[in-house]
């Protein structure tokens, strides 16, 4: 069966090499990420995924936090100098998406449903996962490179204090996305037996 969908999932890679040669307008890729997002599910559609999209200095800034934070913990030079590469790879992009799940959604829902209390923070997670799976596929359909990072929980603090987030969004991860300046590599996968059952 051919699907159109599937070629598109398989376009989505974790893309590193990434210039900010990106000829679409910051307002073009974020309404791109807002309709995405908007058109991702959530439980009892609590929408609890925040997106917030940086460019520019804005960007940066995120990287050059990653930066500062983890040069307090790295105390091996030689390592460090590696760290400081891999954050370089992802400043040199065009932009990055922070996704955040809004912990206030999550909690009312815990107290508005009891006995489904210990099931909406997983929830979250899952819609979260979800957007930015989709999100992800979006900018590769407009041949758009970009990566999921995780320098949350570290980065929280700053991060809440440069952008003037709610207190209530709780980071989750990062994106940074751009111009697709070398392709992923090859990807390995389980065999499909360990995987998938079909039962008739
Ligand atoms: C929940 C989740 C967390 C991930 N965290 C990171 C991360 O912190 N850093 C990173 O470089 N890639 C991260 N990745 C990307 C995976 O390593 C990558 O998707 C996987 O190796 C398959 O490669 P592909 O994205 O090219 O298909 C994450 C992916 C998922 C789904």
């Amino acid at each position: 069966m051919e699907s159109k969908f599937n070629e598109l999932l398989a376009k989505r890679r974790s893309i590193y090499a990434l210039s900010d040669r990106v000829d679409a307008q910051p307002e073009e890729i974020f309404n791109l990420v807002k309709e995405t997002v908007r058109n991702s599910p959530s439980a009892f559609n609590s929408q609890s995924v925040r997106a917030v999209v940086l460019f520019g200095a804005s960007s940066d800034k995120v990287w050059d936090i990653v930066e500062e934070t983890l040069g307090k913990i790295v105390k091996d030079p030689e390592a460090f100098k590696k760290t400081q590469a891999k954050i370089a790879s992802f400043r040199a992009g065009y932009g990055t998406v922070l996704y955040l799940t809004d912990t206030e959604i999550v909690h009312n829902l815990e107290k508005q449903f009891p006995s489904y209390a210990a099931n909406f923070a997983p929830w979250a997670e899952q819609a979260i996962g979800g957007a930015q799976q989709a999100v992800w596929a979006a900018l590769a359909e407009q041949g758009i490179g970009a990566s999921l990072q995780h320098y949350n929980p570290l980065i929280d603090e700053a991060v809440h204090e440069a952008f003037n987030l709610p207190a209530s969004w709780q980071l989750r991860a990062e994106m940074p996305f751009g111009a697709i300046e070398a392709p992923a590599g090859d990807k390995d996968y389980l065999p499909e037996n360990e995987v998938f059952k079909l039962i008739k």
